[in-house]
């Protein structure tokens, strides 16, 4: 009765500029999924949620266009992949009511992420209290079986497991009206920031995919090391410009980087942290090239990317518009 394609389905908040951490931790992956499930890959900008933390209108318009610029920049492809915003969509809305309506406190004051802002100090207001919820209406609302994200929002993806089951014995007897999506981590579920925590825009220890020159190498001097000399064996357990080099190397190049890590030399000169850090800034200049070039031309495009995106929100709005009715009719309000 309920029978729906294999599909994936991811969001970004248009909190700033994405990240490597976006992107090693979920894009990369939302990208490469549309091989395997051409025509049913959904990703959205979470406006939506955005506005717990963003309270400037003109500020969360210019962010949702980098969003898409960067999903477009790296290389998804609008044939094969569906792009919209959370907004255009505001049946998941009314799905969030539907799912609060059988969701208990307890689970929601579980959440980590949640947790995590209080105890930074951040004021919640009851969008942030609500935010799984919203996100759970915004999974189940397109009926997807894989939803891949970073380790921080894989507890959401579980959670949205549970509220799915909540609604389907609340109101359909059991019956699968909400599809149960499974979550899927990358390869590199945590990407260390700057200062080693994970890299997050809320902590303002992110790398940009899109800077070069002079400012990426001013950010990539910002990666907290220790202060060994120049000329003395530097550590590779837990240094942080080794970590994030990872992402770009072979393993073989990485032996050999951590070879001048314990010699303090490479190619006969001597090697410190600085260098390190430059062969970082080589690596991710060189990776995101390409990349770079496209957003650039989507920047002086914007008319391209709004067109996009409202091809998207078509598509995606009648998806959750049927789930929404399958919906209505089981909890008797249609
Ligand atoms: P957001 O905007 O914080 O992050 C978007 C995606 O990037 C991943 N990510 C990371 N992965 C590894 N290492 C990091 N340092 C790192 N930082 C971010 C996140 O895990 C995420 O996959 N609540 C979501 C947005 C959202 C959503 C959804 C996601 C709303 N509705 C429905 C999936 C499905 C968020 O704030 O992600």
């Amino acid at each position: 009765m309920y029978a729906t394609p294999d599909r994936t389905l991811s969001g970004i908040q248009p909190t700033g500029t994405p990240h490597l951490g976006n992107y090693f931790g979920a894009i990369e992956q939302h990208i490469a999924l549309q091989d395997q499930y051409p025509g049913e890959c959904f990703y959205f900008i979470a406006d939506y949620h955005a506005l717990t933390t963003v309270h400037d209108g003109d500020t969360l318009r210019a962010n949702v266009r980098e969003v898409a610029r960067t999903y477009l920049a790296l290389g998804l492809d609008p044939q094969r992949a569906t792009l919209f915003r959370q907004s255009d969509v505001p049946e998941v809305t009314e799905l969030t009511w539907f799912l609060a309506s059988v969701t208990g406190m307890g689970l929601l004051e579980r959440a980590h992420a949640y947790k995590d802002k209080i105890a930074r100090g951040m004021k919640p207001n009851v969008g942030l209290f609500l935010y799984p919820v919203l996100m759970a209406a915004d999974i189940l609302a397109y009926r997807p079986s894989l939803v891949p994200v970073g380790k921080d929002q894989m507890q959401h993806v579980e959670m949205t497991q549970d509220m799915a089951t909540y609604f389907n014995q609340a109101f359909a007897g059991g019956e699968p009206v909400l599809r149960r999506p499974e979550g899927q981590l990358s390869s590199t579920p945590v990407v260390p920031g700057l200062d080693g925590q994970k890299m997050s825009k809320s902590y303002g220890n992110t790398i940009s995919m899109f800077d070069s020159g002079k400012a990426l190498r001013k950010r990539v001097g910002k990666i907290v090391t220790d202060s060994t000399p120049l000329g003395e064996p530097l550590k590779t357990e837990g240094c942080h410009v080794l970590g994030l080099l990872g992402l770009f190397k072979t393993n073989a190049e990485l032996d050999e980087i951590k070879t001048n890590y314990r010699t303090a030399t490479r190619n006969g000169q001597p090697f410190g942290y600085g260098h390190a850090k430059q062969l970082l800034a080589e690596a991710i200049e060189t990776r995101f090239d390409a990349a770079r070039q496209r957003h650039a031309h989507f920047t002086a495009h914007p008319d391209e990317l709004d067109a996009i995106l409202a091809r998207g929100a078509e598509r995606a709005r009648g998806l959750a518009r049927q789930t929404l009715q399958d919906c209505k009719k089981a909890c008797g309000l249609r």
